[in-house]
């Protein structure tokens, strides 16, 4: 299938860069010419695991372009992954979506073919029904389902191993409300061999913020009880691993620890917040959730303070990024963290394997180390704040570590450590 990916984020290159792997040919719709330009030698513009290897070699299936509405015209199938940022009450700022759907309508109206439209940015269960289908209609003067067909297709990739995910999904969901949106997605994904769940368009972007919600409630849960576990002397990952082995509960996303970050949980979750206050009820779990996730990264401070004034002292920061394998630091626990030991006056020497250069742009006067064995040589402790491998071949001994991920090297040689759950 001819198909445009409108959006060269995450979500857009890697969906775009896996269609094409599965034969598809792609147009990469951007506005950034250079970002574009990348792309078109084989590179990703994101640092994501796989994804020039994908590029690479799909180059002949791969082409780009600023001119979303000529792309459009060239092509069968639309995805939409344009960015949904949170606004500042946490409610979804939808103006990329309304923007590049306004040029798509306008392209529709010239064009004679059945031309499939995909929602795959994140948003609230009405949005493409409310929103995106009017501006649709009004710009092309066509009629949705009948002219041409519109679909919600939520993503469940995580950063950092997305294509893995892409290829090795537990479920794709559709939301349509044609059979024949419903028969061309149901042949395009056909090749992952995954349970294919189609619904209509309002539940399957509600699928997509409950499942982010859960996740992130998971997490919260295991935050909490691992802090009354650290209290008691108990470790939660085994107490975790105990409770996973119930197959209601199981393992999946049980990592305590200093919190979720990310472009996604946080996000999500404080939308969902702000559309159900919206709709007269207040989430009492959800808000829970956030609280929970917003004081656990202060614990690695109050872990640090009990062994030393860090007044003047050097802090070591190892991990930056929000997650391991990604330079994506949106709502990284290190910048609460570094935040509140700077305000202690700590002087922070900080190192990431990938995510230091945009580290620096949010925090330009801290240290930053060419290698993790400096931040340790050159610090009175150590937070180790993001789950990187190489991490774990560290030589710890002699050192104070405060551990917000777990690492069992540090925990078996560090001098003094703590577990922020554990
Ligand atoms: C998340 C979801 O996992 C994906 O399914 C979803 O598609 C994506 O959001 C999205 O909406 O685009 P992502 O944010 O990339 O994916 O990364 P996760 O692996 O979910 O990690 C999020 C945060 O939770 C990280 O800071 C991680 O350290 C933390 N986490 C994760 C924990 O603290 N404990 C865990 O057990 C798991």
């Amino acid at each position: 299938m001819q198909i445009s990916v409108i959006g060269i984020g995450y979500v857009g290159m890697v969906t775009g860069a896996c269609l094409a792997d599965l034969g598809h040919s792609i147009f990469f719709v951007g506005r950034d010419q250079k970002k574009l330009n990348k792309i078109k030698t084989g590179k990703s513009p994101i640092f994501e695991p796989q994804l020039d290897n994908l590029l690479e070699r799909n180059k002949n299936r791969i082409k780009t372009t600023a001119d979303l509405s000529d792309a459009v015209k060239k092509t069968e199938l639309t995805f939409i992954c344009v960015g949904t940022p949170s606004q500042s009450d946490g409610s979804v700022d939808l103006q990329q979506v309304k923007e590049v759907t306004r040029t798509i309508g306008n392209s529709l109206g010239s064009d004679n073919k059945y031309h499939i439209i995909i929602v795959k940015s994140t948003v609230l269960p009405g949005t493409t029904e409310k929103l995106v289908i009017p501006i649709l209609e009004k710009e092309s003067k066509k009629k949705s389902f009948l002219d041409f067909g519109i679909a919600s297709n939520p993503e469940f990739l995580k950063e950092g191993s997305a294509v893995y995910d892409f290829f090795h999904t537990d479920r794709i969901v559709i939301g349509v409300n044609d059979q024949k949106t419903r028969e061309i997605l149901v042949q395009l994904y056909q090749p992952l061999s995954a349970p294919i769940y189609s619904t209509t368009i309002r539940t399957s972007e509600m699928i997509k913020y409950t499942s982010n919600a859960f996740l992130a409630t998971k997490i919260s849960f295991a935050n909490e009880i691992g802090n009354l576990c650290k209290k008691m002397g108990i470790d939660s990952y085994d107490v975790f691993e105990g409770v996973g082995l119930d197959t209601r509960i199981n393992t999946h996303f049980f990592r305590s620890g200093i919190g979720f970050g990310g472009s996604c949980l946080p996000k999500d979750i404080k939308a969902l917040i702000a559309h159900g206050r919206a709709l007269g009820i207040d989430p009492q779990i959800l808000n829970a959730v956030i609280a929970t996730n917003d004081e656990q990264p202060m614990k690695m401070i109050d872990l640090i303070k009990q062994h030393m004034d860090i007044n003047g002292r050097n802090i070591g920061i190892l991990g930056l990024a929000f997650k391991p394998d990604t330079d994506d630091i949106r709502e990284s626990r290190a910048i609460p963290i570094i935040k509140a030991l700077l305000k202690e006056k700590a002087n922070v020497i900080a190192f990431d394997p990938v995510a230091m250069k945009n580290f620096q742009s949010l925090f330009p006067g801290i240290r930053y180390a060419n290698k993790a064995q400096d931040v340790l040589n050159a610090s009175a402790a150590v937070l180790i704040v993001t789950e990187w491998k190489e991490f774990e071949n560290l030589d710890f001994r002699g050192k104070t570590v405060i551990d917000g991920r777990r690492n069992l090297k540090a925990q078996m040689t560090a001098s003094i450590y703590e577990g922020v759950c554990w």
